[in-house]
């Protein structure tokens, strides 16, 4: 390995190297194969996670939004998709090591899931479910100290009464309340880094401001980085620090919130933009003052 391969190495060096990033995605490229052939799904897409950053991959169904996430994760079948490129998650390159990937799953790296209602089993209790998880990344904790642990990540996503919630089966708790078991269960890895794929388009609007904003109050707690997926243009202004906007694969253009939404340069953007309805004053125009609706202000925006 060379030193500039990772900074891991630079660090130990004692070089003043600039913060390694959670994540540095270079050139990766994936291939499915499909019934019809192979579909070159993600075609060579750069970008980097630091800590406390939010970078969220907005396009139309289809771009290959889902296939880069779970690629990241290293989640796609082996014998179903081809990886190239270099993907490092926490200095470890998931792709030339897939032993690495395995590893950082679930520890430096969680994912929290499109659909809720359909992503935990019905036939067992929230708690079972919650502490399978919770001993599953510290094995070491009797069985006290696990509930103890569930029920402070309970708490630590605003899920009012933890105790009696734990005891719960999922269709008695709502999909907000479910997609926050969802969180918690990937913050019980204490992860530096959350894929989220879609995580409130399951969700009524005024629920979806609540998980968006509970999500940003945990990164700022614990400055944990977020790789957000979405087509929906309203929750990337809300939750982004950069956009990067993919169609067939490819990323066609890149900035903060603020340029993407505000003055995005390129016409499929701008047609995505188009496809937004009457959310908010980004709607065709920058936010300036007015109370946009759903969500209250962008991230970074002054309180
Ligand atoms: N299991 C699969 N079998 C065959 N083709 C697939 C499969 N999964 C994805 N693809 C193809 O890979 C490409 C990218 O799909 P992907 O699911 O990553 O898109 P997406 O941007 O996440 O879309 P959506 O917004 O609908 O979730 C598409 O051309 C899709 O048809
Ligand atoms: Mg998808």
């Amino acid at each position: 390995m060379s030193a500039t391969a990772s900074g891991t190495v630079a660090a130990e060096a004692g070089t003043p190297a600039a913060p390694q990033p959670l994540l540095s995605v270079t050139d990766l490229q994936i291939e499915l194969v499909t019934d019809n052939g192979v579909v070159r799904a993600v075609d060579g897409v750069s970008f980097e996670i630091h800590r406390g950053e939010t970078v969220t991959i907005i396009g139309e169904s289809g771009s290959g939004k889902s296939t880069t996430a779970m690629g990241v994760l290293r989640l796609l079948p082996d014998d179903l998709a081809v990886l190239s490129g270099s993907v490092r998650v926490q200095g470890h390159d998931v792709i030339a090591d897939p032993r690495a990937a395995a590893k950082v799953r679930g520890r430096a790296v969680s994912l929290v899931p499109q659909d809720p209602m359909t992503a935990l089993s019905p036939v067992h209790s929230v708690g079972a479910q919650l502490l399978e998880v919770v001993r599953l990344r510290r094995p070491g904790l009797d069985r006290a100290a696990a509930r103890s642990r569930a029920v402070d990540l309970l708490t630590q996503v605003r899920i009012p009464e933890p105790e009696r919630r734990l005891r719960a089966y999922p269709h008695q708790l709502s999909g907000g309340m479910l997609q926050r078991v969802l969180i918690a269960m990937a913050l019980a890895g204490e992860p530096s880094l959350i894929v989220a794929d879609e995580p409130t388009s399951a969700l009524d609007v005024t629920v979806q401001a609540g998980i968006l904003d509970l999500l940003l109050e945990l990164q700022a707690g614990t400055g944990v980085g977020i790789l957000m997926i979405t087509h929906d243009l309203g929750v990337a202004r809300v939750v982004s620090d950069r956009i990067h906007v993919m169609r067939d694969g490819r990323f066609v253009e890149s900035g903060t919130a603020e340029q993407i939404v505000g003055a995005p340069v390129e016409d499929y953007t701008r047609s995505l933009l188009s496809a937004v309805p009457s959310l908010g004053p980004w709607d065709g125009a920058p936010a300036a003052g007015g109370s946009p609706a759903p969500h209250a202000a962008a991230k970074g925006d002054p309180a």
